[in-house]
């Protein structure tokens, strides 16, 4: 029998964490997607909650939680504000968690430790100016002198770009063996030769930080290899396949919200002599809508469990990231349908849930890599 119930623990987690983010993240949510601004007081009301490190083990100073509440937490504050959404789970599920999974002991106590405790921020920086989808195409490359690689190139579309404390880059050690010469590093920020694009200004999810990275012979100590020379490509793609979780996640968040709101309007909006909620076609797109947040909920939470039982989960967090994505961007352009000429406005948040929605579509591997990667794993589950 498959039961899909969350324990208790995980229903009052859940009910923590949202209302944290209700409490302290709803007001500001708007002001600072209007102007751009960095939320550090909601990363550090987070890290005081100890959920910057929530799935490291105690021992390293995290909160030793499994991965469904990983997925509520990422849902429940992207509900409220997709920005920081972005911000916990880049720092957590594309940093933190690689560090852990291929860190030796030295390196979790140097670096695991404060990005668990949230007393640093954590990147991922792994996409270029000239190539996102074909993620082992890099031309950021790292070369050996004594004690130290040198590395040379530039980096992309880094969430947390410039306000982190460690990143994780992805760098080629030998182009010849194309995917297996890909190095991964942790680099802190002031290393020398290292520096920072502006700001992209973006469509969504405008308050977290999001710019290119730049290294000038930047000398990274060979202590600060992650795993061995030539993982690189391996941990970066096994880190996404964690990190899609998290993506579905957000995107149901965003449409759970969307879904909230126009419910509500639906009931108080009257046109006609009645309610816009008595209309069909405005009950039509309210069911399509939970009926979708909950298939995705299921493909997430199949994920999980995969994960959590140690199998391959790679088709299984794609799945829930195309189509929680996918969904997301749907039914938030329904929500601003739903609040008709009000829904275009910033007076009502549903157009901001759409402009956030259409980046889950796109990062940590747009749709169409979404579908190449299950496409693949189809083949190879149905090979002959
Ligand atoms: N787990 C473990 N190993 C994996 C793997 C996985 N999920 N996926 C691939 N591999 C292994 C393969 O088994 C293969 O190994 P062997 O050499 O031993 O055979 C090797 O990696 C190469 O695999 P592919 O031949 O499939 O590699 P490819 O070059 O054809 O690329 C791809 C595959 C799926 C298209 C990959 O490039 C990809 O995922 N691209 C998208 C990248 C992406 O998501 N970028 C987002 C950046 S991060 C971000 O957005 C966050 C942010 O801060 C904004």
């Amino acid at each position: 029998m498959v039961e899909i119930k969350l324990t208790d623990d995980q229903e009052m987690f859940r009910k923590m964490i949202s209302d944290i983010a209700k409490k302290e993240f709803s007001e500001r949510a708007k002001e600072i997607d209007k102007t751009h601004r960095f939320p550090h007081e909601n990363v550090e009301i987070l890290r005081d909650c100890g959920v910057m490190g929530l799935t490291i083990p105690e021992e390293w100073g995290g909160a030793g939680m499994d991965y469904t509440c990983y997925s509520i937490a990422v849902e429940e504050i992207s509900k409220i504000c997709a920005s920081t959404g972005t911000i916990f789970s880049a720092h957590l599920s594309l940093c933190t968690v690689p560090i852990e999974h291929f860190g030796n002991d030295e390196q979790k106590e140097k670096f695991l430790r404060p990005l668990a405790t949230g007393v640093k921020l954590g990147a991922f920086a792994l996409s270029e100016p000239g190539n996102g989808s074909d993620a082992a195409g890099m031309h950021t490359h790292a070369v050996e002198d004594g004690d130290f690689y040198v590395l040379n190139g530039s980096k992309a579309w880094i969430t947390n770009g410039a306000v982190a404390d460690t990143y994780l880059v992805l760098a080629q050690t030998n182009y010849e063996l194309k995917h297996k010469g890909v190095t991964a590093f942790i680099i802190e920020k002031g290393a020398e030769g290292m520096s920072f694009g502006k700001p992209e200004d973006k469509l969504g999810i405008r308050a977290s930080s999001t710019t290119q990275i730049h290294f000038d012979n930047c000398k990274v100590p060979k202590s600060q290899i992650l795993g061995k020379i030539g993982d690189g490509f391996k941990i970066a793609m096994m880190t996404l396949d964690v990190g899609r979780i998290g993506m579905a996640s957000q995107a149901i968040g965003i449409a759970k919200a969307a879904f909230e709101d126009s419910i509500k309007y639906a009931q108080q909006r009257e046109t006609f002599g009645q309610k816009i909620s008595e209309f069909q076609a405005i009950q039509f797109k309210l069911a399509d809508m939970m009926v979708d947040i909950e298939a995705a909920r299921l493909l997430t939470y199949q994920a999980i469990s995969k994960h959590d039982r140690g199998e391959k989960f790679t088709r299984e967090s794609a799945s829930a990231k195309l189509f929680a994505s996918e969904s997301a961007m749907k039914h938030t352009v329904e929500a601003v349908q739903i609040h008709g000429g009000y829904g275009y406005t910033t007076e009502y948040n549903v157009e901001r849930y759409m402009r956030d929605a259409k980046i889950t579509e796109i990062y940590e591997g747009t749709s169409e890599i979404q579908r190449i990667v299950i496409a693949k794993e189809l083949l190879k589950e149905y090979g002959l």
